[in-house]
C-alpha cells in the first residue's frame, strides 16, 4: 500500500494528512488518493439497486470466476435481485455511499453441516485494488459469527488463477488448506481450486 497523494504536490507545506486511508491502486498507473473506507458499507439488496447491479453484474471481468453468469438485461438483473439476492440467508451489497458496487455472501449449510458457511464476493472492476473487498470481508466476518451462533467455520474456494481473491483471503486471516483437484465447474470448465478456511476462534487480521 502506498501513501503518496497528488495533494502533497499541490500543497508543499502539507506533511501530514488524516481521516482517510489512502491506498495505491495497482489497477491504475501510478499513485492516487483513493478510498475513504467510512463510505463503504454492507446492507441487504433492494430492488432499487437494479441499475447499479447491472453495471457490475453485467461485466464479464467481474463474473469470470463466479458461479453465476453475466447479467445481460435489466429484467434479468431485477429477477436476480428478487429471487436470489434478497432471499439469500446472508448476501450483502457492498455499497459506496449507499450505492451498490459489489457483494459479499456468506451461505451457511444446514443439518450436520450447519457449522460451515461458504464465502463469496466481488466488486465492480473500476474499484479493484483499493482494498474494498478486504474491508467488506472483515465487516462480514465480524458479523456472521454473531448472527449464526452454530457457525464455526467459514470456507472459500478459489480458482488457482484468481490471485487477487487468494490475496484477499490471506489479508483477512483465512488459512490456505490445500488444493482440490478438478473440484468443480465454472463457466463450463472443470477447475482446480484452493480451499481456504477461517474459524470462529481465528483472529481477523
Ligand atoms: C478478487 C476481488 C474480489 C478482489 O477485490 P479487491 O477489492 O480488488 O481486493 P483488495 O484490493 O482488497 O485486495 C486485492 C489484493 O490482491 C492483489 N492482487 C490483485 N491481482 C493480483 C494478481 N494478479 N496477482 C497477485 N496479486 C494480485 C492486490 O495487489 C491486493 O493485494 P495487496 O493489498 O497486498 O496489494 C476482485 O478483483 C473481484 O471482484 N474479482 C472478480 C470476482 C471474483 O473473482 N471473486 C472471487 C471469487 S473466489
Amino acid at each position: 500500500m502506498g501513501v503518496i497523494c497528488d495533494g502533497f504536490n499541490e500543497f508543499p507545506d502539507v506533511v501530514r494528512m488524516q481521516g482517510r486511508v489512502m491506498v495505491q491502486s495497482k489497477a491504475s498507473e501510478g499513485f492516487f488518493c483513493s478510498m475513504d473506507f467510512s463510505r463503504i458499507s454492507l446492507r441487504p439488496f433492494k430492488l432499487s439497486d437494479v441499475d447499479e447491479f447491472l453495471k457490475w453484474g453485467g461485466d464479464d471481468r467481474v463474473t469470470r470466476y463466479l458461479r453465476w453468469n453475466t447479467i445481460t438485461s435489466k429484467e434479468q438483473a431485477l429477477r436476480y435481485i428478487e429471487k436470489v439476492a434478497m432471499p439469500h440467508p446472508w448476501r450483502r451489497s457492498i455499497c459506496f455511499d449507499d450505492r451498490s458496487i459489489g457483494y459479499v455472501s456468506i451461505k451457511p449449510e444446514s443439518g450436520d453441516n450447519k457449522c460451515r458457511a461458504y464465502a463469496s464476493y466481488a466488486v465492480a472492476a473500476e474499484y479493484w485494488g483499493q482494498g474494498i473487498v478486504t474491508v467488506a470481508m472483515k465487516m462480514a466476518m465480524s458479523r456472521v459469527f454473531k448472527e449464526f451462533p452454530d457457525l464455526v467455520r467459514l470456507e472459500a474456494l478459489v480458482e488457482v488463477d484468481n490471485k487477487g481473491s487468494q490475496r484477499v483471503l490471506e489479508k483477512v486471516g483465512f488459512l490456505k488448506e490445500g488444493l482440490l483437484r478438478k473440484y468443480g465447474y465454472c463457466k463450463g470448465e472443470i477447475r482446480d481450486m484452493f480451499v481456504y478456511s477461517f474459524l470462529a476462534t481465528d483472529q481477523i487480521l
